[in-house]
């Protein structure tokens, strides 16, 4: 599937700059399975990466300026490396800028190079294209001029580049491009970086991403938001419960005896972190059980929690979900990802996946006028250097 990809984007390098990339890189885009929002509450989550890549190819240019081209976009920009690094108005650029940035900042010392990368990770979809941009760029820059940077390193990088653009993010999103394997979900311990593989095997059940098509215009403040009203309720509850460090070792009752502390808010959203923490526990156990419809059952469990307790879905995410848990051959479904647009993931029936998509698209457009999309989802490896 990516061969073609590979293929233009080599393509494109050489009929940009005259010779052939020293360095190709795929850089993947990420599903959660569960644990959404708790990368920044000292959860654990369930990420995989997916075969749908940013490509890279890349060759020093023996200068002090980088030029790098979106062939996707059919834009480019130039970056002066003795120059302070600044954002700028055309956003994709401050991914890379960002990572340059976040490597000069680091002591990495690298010269000019020539890039060009194209992708098939939807933008806006939830499926973590900017940290496949941020860290396929910090991989290609490192194997381009032999810097060591530990895989780990990579991904906290990418996670300070996003920052600097203006998401305040957790670390799911560039850990599980940079970690991704074949057919292996990751449990990722947020707190300290410790992660486990498990066998992604979903037995009679097929993993499919029902894209929206809505685009998460509140996306960057409500995420931000979100955060704040995390810190001001975890204050709340270390206040009253001094043996509580973070959210891991604060329990639903201590959250529940604090109700009329807090505001109805800031309630809400604890009260949805620390059941999502112990649901992703359950869920690991679930999956290794091979039992898939508890496992189901808790994707909904954690849909609802985002749409009402946490307050990031929309009204074509839960039409989606409301649908799905309605339909015999879907076993679980929510939201994936930061919200307020992008996908849901789904647990169907092997052998009802036709029908099943047939039936949300007739549905979806009828409704909302808009065409639902569907990714067969396979999980594959983290960010390579071909
Ligand atoms: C975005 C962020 C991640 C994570 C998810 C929600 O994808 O980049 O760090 O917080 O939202 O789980």
């Amino acid at each position: 599937m990516n061969d073609i990809l590979i293929q233009n984007t080599v393509a494109f390098f050489e009929k940009s700059f005259g010779s052939s990339p020293q360095k190709t890189v795929l850089s993947p885009g990420r599903i959660n399975i569960i644990g959404e929002h708790i990368d920044y509450n000292d959860g654990y989550v369930l990420p995989a990466a997916i075969d749908k890549v940013i490509c890279f190819a890349f060759a020093k240019n023996n200068t002090t300026t980088s030029k790098i081209i979106a062939i996707d976009l059919n834009e480019e920009f130039e970056i002066d490396l003795t120059q302070e690094v600044k954002l700028s108005d055309v956003v994709w650029t401050n991914y890379i800028r960002g990572v340059i940035k976040q490597l000069q900042d680091n002591g990495f010392s690298f010269e000019g190079f020539n890039c060009v990368f194209s992708s098939n990770i939807p933008v806006g979809s939830g499926l973590s294209s900017s940290a496949a941009l941020e860290c396929g760029m910090i991989f290609g820059i490192k194997s381009l001029f032999d810097l060591k940077i530990e895989k780990k390193d990579i991904s906290l990088l990418g996670q300070k580049a996003e920052h600097w653009v203006g998401i305040n993010c957790g670390i799911m999103d560039q850990f599980s491009s940079v970690h991704g394997l074949e057919n292996k979900v990751i449990q990722l311990d947020c707190n300290t970086l410790d992660f486990e593989y498990h066998n992604a095997d979903f037995k009679d059940y097929s993993l499919i991403l029902f894209d929206s098509n809505v685009k998460h215009s509140l996306f960057t403040s409500e995420y931000n938001t979100r955060r704040i009203e995390c810190e001001e309720g975890l204050s709340i509850i270390k206040s009253h419960f001094p043996e509580v460090k973070t959210f891991r070792n604060a329990n639903e009752e201590q959250v529940l005896s604090l109700k009329d502390k807090m505001t109805d808010k800031v309630f809400s959203r604890v009260h949805f972190v620390v059941k999502e923490i112990n649901r992703v526990i359950k869920a690991c156990k679930a999956l290794d059980q091979g039992n898939i419809e508890q496992l189901g059952e808790l994707l909904f469990e954690t849909h609802y929690g985002l749409s009402q307790e946490y307050e990031v879905s929309c009204e074509e995410l839960d039409m989606l979900v409301d649908t799905a848990k309605e339909d015999d051959a879907i076993i679980g479904s929510r939201l994936m990802g930061g919200g307020f647009g992008g996908c849901t993931i789904n647990l169907v029936k092997k052998g009802h996946e036709n029908e099943v998509k047939r039936k949300f698209s007739k549905l979806y457009l009828d409704t909302f006028g808009i065409e639902l999309k569907f990714y067969d989802v396979k999980i594959s490896n983290g960010t390579t250097l071909l």
